[in-house]
């Protein structure tokens, strides 16, 4: 552990001795992500590319006797509570409050079988909020991480995703797929995961030492459960279902090769037939993507990104001018490999593929070029892919 990390694990035990005012029993620290291609292929079992980033949730815990769960959230000055282990289904019908998360992950838990107690628990994040980074699974896998310790269980990073997913699609009530999880759980420093979402099976690819992930904020800000997200894997069904009864071996988008939509799009309506052009075009992105950088050839993944881009602005429909003003910024500035939003889309942050020596100069020319359209100056942090979360006991 690095003595920042160790820091930052101190100060969690501090603040959570100073408001509950005792010791903490377990410390977790989980990351939010970045996906640089495989944008909304995981609900279509399709092969994605996210890794860990160093913006993260912490999380300090003990446990209680009474089945209570409260949580402090010291960024958004509120408290919560629950009790265990009696949590209705569809908590979000009441409000689609943060708290709903944890509740989630204890939901799934326990209908997994597991045993739970309650906790009083301290949570800290620097890890942007709605931005598409991942703040909500990375809350959840630190609840999850939380309980296995303090309840004596241990689960393998695939279930720990699937504990999020269950708890996101049928909690929280945001149909999306697994990936954001298992990247907070399986990353590695340095490293994307390529990940096969229907066989699950996964590969840790390097990225150059010399490069950095920049993060650009565009300042638009959605929230899954309000957005148009679910609208996409309604609508990736709905194209599968069409072109299954012309091709039984299609079970998922994923299925489909570009001669077949070719082939079959015109059975698709025209919303249809592009988000199923995206999912087609996006799969072959990343498998290709994924190749390049096994021999080390960043400049293809980087070009690979930019064209994923362009395909969710065109096809996928959910981006917005102020990312694609910011991508096209970073795609002209000499040193970028490439450029492409983060998460689910509709807002959030831009993720910037790029030699680390170009950095200086890529946000000066993004800074330059938003503040010239929208008369502001987007916030921007520098990251490298991190370690998966992680857990100390005292
Ligand atoms: C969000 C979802 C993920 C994934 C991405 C898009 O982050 O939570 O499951 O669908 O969007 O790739």
């Amino acid at each position: 552990m690095s003595i920042l990390q160790s820091t930052k694990f101190e100060q969690v035990q501090h603040i959570f001795r100073e408001l509950v005012g005792r010791e903490t029993a377990v410390t977790v620290q989980a990351p939010g992500r970045v996906n640089l291609l495989g944008a909304h292929l995981d609900y279509n079992e399709g092969w994605v590319l996210p890794g860990a980033i160093e913006p993260s949730v912490w999380l300090a815990a003990a446990p209680t006797t009474d089945n209570r769960v409260t949580v402090r959230a010291l960024n958004l000055g509120e408290t919560a509570a629950f009790q265990l282990p009696h949590l209705e289904l569809f908590a979000s019908s009441v409000g689609g409050s943060w708290i709903n998360y944890p509740m989630g992950v204890a939901w799934a838990l326990q209908k997994a079988g597991y045993e739970l107690v309650g906790m009083d628990v301290v949570l800290v994040s620097d890890l942007p909020q709605a931005a598409g980074l991942s703040s909500s699974a990375a809350v959840e896998m630190a609840f999850l991480l939380a309980w296995e310790t303090l309840c004596g269980f241990a689960l393998d990073p695939l279930s720990r995703a699937h504990i999020g997913q269950k708890t996101e699609n049928e909690y929280v009530g945001v149909g999306s797929g697994m990936m954001d999880q298992f990247a907070c759980v399986a990353g590695r420093a340095n490293h994307l995961i390529y990940l096969d979402c229907r066989t699950f099976s996964h590969e840790l690819l390097p990225l150059p030492p010399d490069s950095a992930v920049v993060l650009v904020d565009s300042g638009v800000r959605r929230r899954l459960t309000n957005s148009q997200y679910n609208d996409r894997p309604a609508e990736c069904r709905e194209a599968t279902a069409v072109l299954q009864q012309h091709q039984p071996h299609i079970k998922t988008l994923r299925d489909v090769s570009q001669d077949e939509l070719e082939l079959l799009g015109h059975h698709l309506s025209q919303t249809m037939r592009k988000r199923a052009t995206h999912v087609v075009g996006e799969c072959a992105r990343a498998n290709e993507g994924a190749a390049a950088l096994r021999r080390g050839d960043v400049t293809t993944f980087g070009r690979l990104m930019r064209q994923s881009h362009i395909s969710s602005r065109d096809n996928y429909e959910n981006s917005t001018p102020e990312l694609d003003l910011l991508a096209a910024t970073a795609w002209a500035v000499p040193g970028c490999y490439g450029a492409r939003f983060a998460g689910g889309g509709f807002g959030g942050f831009m993720q910037i593929l790029v030699e680390e020596t170009a950095v200086p100069q890529l946000i000066e020319s993004i800074n330059r070029a938003f503040e010239r359209e929208y008369g502001r100056t987007p916030p921007s942090l520098v990251t490298k892919l991190t370690d998966g979360a992680k857990t100390t006991t005292n």
